[in-house]
């Protein structure tokens, strides 16, 4: 039986990967599948959240049991800029907010009105100019209010684990997160598979939990670590 652990609690999810405009037909966008999220936000419902998921171009499928719980509001964007309207919003009053999004650091500096035609390109590869996308993480941690729990992810690729947690380590400290959870991630593991590797590092840097398992079984986890936190 699920212990309502997050009875009145308000949490705020974002999930999947951003898509920044080329042209009309065209974008920059990113392997994230939104599964760590949307499992996220189903478990945090479940142990009796509201929960708000703003998802990045999330498939249907993926988020099809997440949307039948009556907890759970979902809100999709496209973009970064959306992506941070959405989550500013939603972490208003909420008591936790996680980060799963892979966010594009950059997106093209403008947007073609029209198709891009390699016709009219006389030959020449085309240029496109980026510019930063907002940091939407340091932005809500900017913005922190008292006794909120605010959680980070890293995808990262390291040859060993030594690596990977130093890596987590000065990601945490730059992001001035609450939780950073790193996972190592290659062309094989990771984004579109059902099962994830993470440790999650505390304010200390401390790993304050280690385990591999289904993208489910680790929002458990991940939602039981939350509870204990809000609880100090
Ligand atoms: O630096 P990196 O992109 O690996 O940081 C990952 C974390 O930061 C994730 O939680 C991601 O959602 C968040 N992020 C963000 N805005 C960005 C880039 C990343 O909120 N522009």
């Amino acid at each position: 039986d699920r212990a309502a652990v997050l009875a009145g609690r308000r949490v705020a999810v974002s999930a999947g990967g951003t898509r920044e405009p080329i042209d009309p037909v065209r974008f920059i966008g990113n392997r994230s599948s939104g599964r760590q999220g949307a499992a996220i936000a189903l478990a945090a419902a479940e142990r009796g959240a509201d929960v708000i998921l703003v998802a990045a171009n999330v498939e249907a499928a993926v988020l099809a049991e997440v949307r039948a719980h009556p907890a759970v509001r979902i809100v999709p964007v496209g973009t970064a800029v959306e992506l941070r309207h959405e989550m500013e919003e939603a972490s208003v009053g909420s008591d936790v907010i996680v980060m799963t999004a892979a966010v594009a650091d950059f997106r093209p500096a403008t947007v073609e009105e029209l198709k891009i035609r390699k016709a009219e390109l006389g030959g020449a590869a085309p240029v496109i100019e980026l510019v930063e996308n907002p940091d939407i993480l340091a932005g809500l941690v900017a913005q922190r209010t008292a006794g909120q729990l605010v959680v980070g992810f890293a995808a990262e690729t390291a040859d060993d684990e030594d690596r990977l947690l130093e890596l987590g380590r000065e990601k945490q400290r730059r992001k001035g997160v609450d939780l950073l959870a790193v996972n190592p991630v290659g062309w094989t593991s990771g984004f579109e598979s059902d099962r994830n590797s993470i440790r999650v590092l505390d304010h200390e840097g401390a790993v304050v939990l280690r385990e591999e398992a289904s993208k489910a079984e680790l929002a458990a986890s991940l939602i039981e670590l939350f509870a204990q936190r809000l609880g100090r």
